[in-house]
């Protein structure tokens, strides 16, 4: 079974716990200073994962609905409006969405190519024309130069391995997370995410009609250079 199948549940959770609502809000923050407060249109949350996003935005008066694959952690939060399904064939009809909002590396996750950079082109069908829409990355260069290639991880009630690499061969930023809880078989789950270059998240984002505005390397609005920890993508779908 692929991997992002299989992760993205209770484990994945309470070993990402610190990526709450507060780094949520700050997001938020920075999508308002950035895109603008208009709340008029209808948001998607690609990959919402347990709702955080969602939920701020919501509070805060957009319209804003979650999509994602893992049943898990949609069930996270049963009172926002959210969608399950495949972010390579989106559920929704053309142009219905003002924005699309794509946190915290939801992205690169399919085998191929061609898989990958079809997520872009449902974005921009299912954005209205003018639409804005935010991909966040995390920096390749930054990221492959600063692998920790082991940790461990003391969590409630289990202890996790972490081990991380870098695949030259396929572009990836590997993850083997090996799940030691009391009582239980040792669970071992992969994270594995091709690491893009700017420039092919650039000519993908092109080639898809939609068109980036702005270049980011954090969400205090930093400039982005070879340092950075994130790359975010802001822009709109062509008119
Ligand atoms: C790193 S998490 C980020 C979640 C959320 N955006 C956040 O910031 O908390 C990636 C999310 O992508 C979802 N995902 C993975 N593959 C997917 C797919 N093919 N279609 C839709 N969602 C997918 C996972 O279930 C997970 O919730």
């Amino acid at each position: 079974m692929a991997w992002y199948k299989e992760w993205f549940g209770a484990e994945y959770l309470e070993l990402y716990a610190h990526r709450n609502r507060g780094e949520a809000e700050t997001h938020v923050d920075f999508v308002e200073r950035v895109m603008g407060a208009d709340r008029v249109g209808a948001v998607l949350d690609l990959a919402c994962g347990a709702g955080r996003h969602t939920e701020v935005l919501r509070r805060r008066g957009f319209r804003a609905l979650g999509f994602d694959l893992s049943l898990t952690l949609l069930t996270e939060a049963p009172h926002l409006p959210r969608v399950a399904g495949d972010m390579c064939c989106l559920p929704f009809s053309d142009s219905i969405f003002s924005r699309v909002l794509n946190f915290f590396t939801s992205f690169g996750y399919f085998e191929s190519e061609e898989e990958n950079f079809r997520v872009l082109e449902e974005i921009a069908r299912i954005l209205e024309p003018g639409g804005g829409f935010l991909v966040d990355l995390f920096n390749r260069e930054q990221v492959v130069a600063n692998l920790v290639e082991r940790e461990h991880r003391r969590l409630e009630g289990y202890s996790a391995e972490i081990q991380r690499w870098f695949d030259a061969s396929t572009q990836r930023v590997n993850k083997r997370i090996r799940v030691h809880s009391p009582n239980r078989p040792v669970q071992t789950f992969v994270e594995s995410v091709r690491a893009y270059e700017k420039e092919e998240v650039l000519q993908g984002l092109e080639r898809a009609g939609l068109q980036v505005t702005a270049l980011y390397g954090g969400f205090q609005g930093e400039e982005f250079n070879s340092d950075s920890e994130r790359l975010i993508l802001v822009g709109a779908k062509s008119g």
